[in-house]
């Protein structure tokens, strides 16, 4: 194949090259294409809808896949065995999905809504299996939520699975949960239900016995090239002297030694869990397949997990490669053609300049937003707003047609992502400002109110990351151990301050459940030796159906905070404004309030946040200014004010404010 180098230097432009090399390329592969249709019986309506969209993406997808791939010899067998996947992913992919395709296709930005809120959990804990959790939809409903994250529910590795994220089979579910058709049944509910369904794509790593690791454990060479494999300390020796370490406290170092092969496999988290080779086009091809089957079973945003590791480069961290993005972008076309409702969430818990690189309507169209929570926490322990504001100032704004999701504890933990310049800018020591947050959420740090637990300390480096349900982190446990009254309404209204915030700031609200109900850090998982290693099970108890009960009593705090939770959720859903993205930040003049301006199509509503545990005023004029006129309501409360005077906010109280 010929084509000329990307440097404009040419007579031919390489784009042009490529186009033509692409255009050609797919004429050379019609034949075996129009044979896949055939074999398949596609219909020839269903055939015309993925021709259509393959005429539209199919220039892009291959300079995507040139750039990874254009210097192997077999470039065109695998280009072939790519299109004849994702021809195969449209076949099989179910007409009722085919349908909300077409439908999505004409409303792009369905997921920019305000009546979007999510929420996460493990289906084993919290119902036990599928089936149950059919049963709970009213729950949801009850609660609000249009849009459900299931952590990962496929086969498994037996003992440690790293909460499902060590796969052994990307096509059956985990036994213990339920069946591929279950989750089938459970996608159709969910959607009669109006409910959002999100799954994990974990293709960074598979299990150690996942049958590809198995394959190569047999010492076939195929499948050992699925992986990194390293017969001595060689090559990596030379890759550690630039890698981080994600769970130092697993093993140091990101390789495993295997007695059986007598190799060092690359494991960036836990030591069965084995880094997929996306040098290797086979790799993506097979992978492809898993996406496409897993899109098929009905879900709607596939969750991207540890989008920043998927590609290795010597002599860098091996994180946010240039070619991570290509790789997820390859990802993206084929879905446009062969599930194209679908779409991307991309987890990378990086620094914030990364965070953003992974959202586009090309890549990943859904990000999760760890600046926003990392630093909402930040200001609860500080009392202060200036990091927040500063950060939200200059990076809560996305490419159109993407949205963040923004959470507040989810079941991981929680690291201190926050760019160290931003800090900088106001006079913060970023350094020693993670060493006080660590000491304050593990509730070393004098006068603190957290109960949080220490993950992945590493002695060499001091750093550290924090578990912990909302909860325990905003000061119930403590309060509830002290059995004060002062301290359990302060610990309260610090959660509800927090789900004010997120609710409201632009983006997808997303709760793991149990945050509802004020749910408290579980020490138990210590006695489960598949969990006793990672604190994260902490916050990751099981669902307490139980104290529900109490939400017909009055006085409890579950009660409180169930219901607060809901009627939030339930006004959010009525303002239009919270829509989509658009914020402005206000300057309240009062360093622990943060305000800001939502608006969409002409709504607007104003939001002020209190974070600290005294009373704060912010002065009528600013209001006014800020575009709310003379009367306005707060709509969390219900009152009418007026900006000839100053407005009060309570400890750690909040306000959205409309127009009257
Ligand atoms: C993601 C998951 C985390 C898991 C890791 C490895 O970060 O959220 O729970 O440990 O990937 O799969
Ligand atoms: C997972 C881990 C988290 C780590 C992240 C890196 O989310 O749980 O601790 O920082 O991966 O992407």
């Amino acid at each position: 194949m010929i084509v000329s180098n990307d440097n404009g230097q040419n007579h031919r432009p390489a784009r042009e090259g490529l186009a033509y090399e692409a255009d050609l390329s797919l004429r050379r592969l019609r034949p075996r294409l129009d044979a896949e249709w055939e074999r398949s019986q596609t219909p020839a309506e269903a055939i015309d809808r993925f021709e259509s969209r393959l005429a539209e993406y199919w220039p892009t997808l291959f300079k995507l896949l040139f750039e990874l791939y254009g210097q192997r010899y077999d470039f065109f067998y695998h280009l072939e065995q790519i299109l004849l996947t994702a021809a195969r992913g449209w076949a099989d992919r179910p007409e009722t999905l085919r349908e909300l395709d077409a439908h999505r296709i004409n409303d792009p930005e369905w997921f920019q809504s305000e009546q979007l809120v999510g929420g996460a959990l493990y289906v084993d804990l919290f119902s036990e299996n599928l089936g149950k959790l059919r049963s709970q939809i009213p729950y949801f409903q009850k609660l609000g939520l249009t849009y459900l994250h299931l952590m990962p529910l496929f086969a498994v590795r037996p003992g440690d699975s790293d909460g499902g994220y060590a796969i052994s089979n990307y096509r059956s579910v985990d036994p213990r949960i339920g069946t591929i058709d279950d989750l089938r049944a459970l996608a159709d509910d969910l959607r009669d239900a109006g409910i959002v369904l999100v799954l994990d794509f974990v293709f960074n790593h598979t299990a150690d016995d996942h049958h590809w690791a198995r394959h190569a454990q047999a010492g076939e060479r195929e499948f050992q090239d699925y992986y990194y494999m390293f017969p001595d300390r060689g090559m990596p020796d030379q890759y550690e002297k630039t890698l981080r370490e994600i769970f130092p406290t697993v093993r140091r170092g990101n390789f495993t030694w295997h007695e059986g092969m007598q190799q060092w496999v690359w494991t960036t988290f836990n030591s069965f869990q084995w880094d997929l080779n996306y040098g290797n086009p086979a790799v993506f091809r097979a992978m492809l397949d898993e996406l496409l089957f897993i899109a098929n079973t009905g879900v709607d945003i596939l969750r991207l997990d540890a989008v920043a590791f998927i590609w290795k480069k010597l002599g860098t961290g091996c994180e946010n490669q240039p070619e991570a993005h290509t790789l997820i972008r390859a990802f993206n076309a084929l879905a446009r053609i062969a599930a194209p409702g679908l779409l991307f969430k991309s987890e990378a818990i990086v620094h914030p300049d990364e965070v953003v690189r992974y959202v586009d309507t090309q890549e990943c169209q859904v990000s999760y937003n760890p600046t926003l929570m990392a630093l909402l926490w930040e200001s609860l322990a500080t009392r202060k707003v200036s990091l927040l504001t500063r950060s939200l100032s200059h990076r809560h704004k996305l490419p159109p047609g993407t949205t963040w999701t923004n959470y507040l504890r989810c079941h991981d933990d929680i690291g201190w992502t926050f760019d160290d310049l931003d800090a900088e800018a106001i006079g913060i020591n970023a350094f020693n400002h993670r060493k006080f947050l660590n000491e304050f959420y593990t509730g070393q740090f004098p006068g603190s109110f957290a109960r949080g637990v220490p993950f992945q300390h590493n002695a060499e480096t001091g750093d550290m990351r924090i578990s912990g349900t909302m909860a325990s982190l905003a000061g119930l446990e403590q309060a509830i151990e002290a059995d004060d009254a002062d301290l359990k309404e302060l610990a309260i209204r610090r959660m509800l301050l927090l789900y004010a915030v997120t609710l409201s700031i632009g983006g997808i609200p997303l709760l793991y459940l149990g945050e509802e109900w004020g749910m408290l850090n579980d020490y138990d998982f210590v006695n489960d030796p598949a969990k006793a290693g990672d604190t994260r099970w902490v916050h990751r108890p099981k669902m307490r159906w139980e104290f529900l009960e109490e939400l017909q009593d009055d006085g409890s705090i579950r009660k409180r905070i169930f219901t607060s939770a809901q009627r939030m959720i339930q006004l959010r859903k009525e303002l239009p404004a919270l829509a989509n993205l658009q914020m402005e930040l206000i300057a309240t003049d009062n360093p622990h309030v943060l305000g800001y301006v939502r608006m969409h199509e002409g709504n607007r509503l104003l939001v002020l946040a209190n974070f600290s545990d005294e009373p704060q005023t912010v002065a009528g004029n600013r209001l006014r200014t800020a575009g709310l006129g003379r009367f306005f309501q707060d709509r969390i409360s219900g009152t009418t004010l007026t900006t000839s005077v100053d407005v009060s906010l309570e400890p750690y109280g909040f306000m959205w404010l409309e127009r009257v």
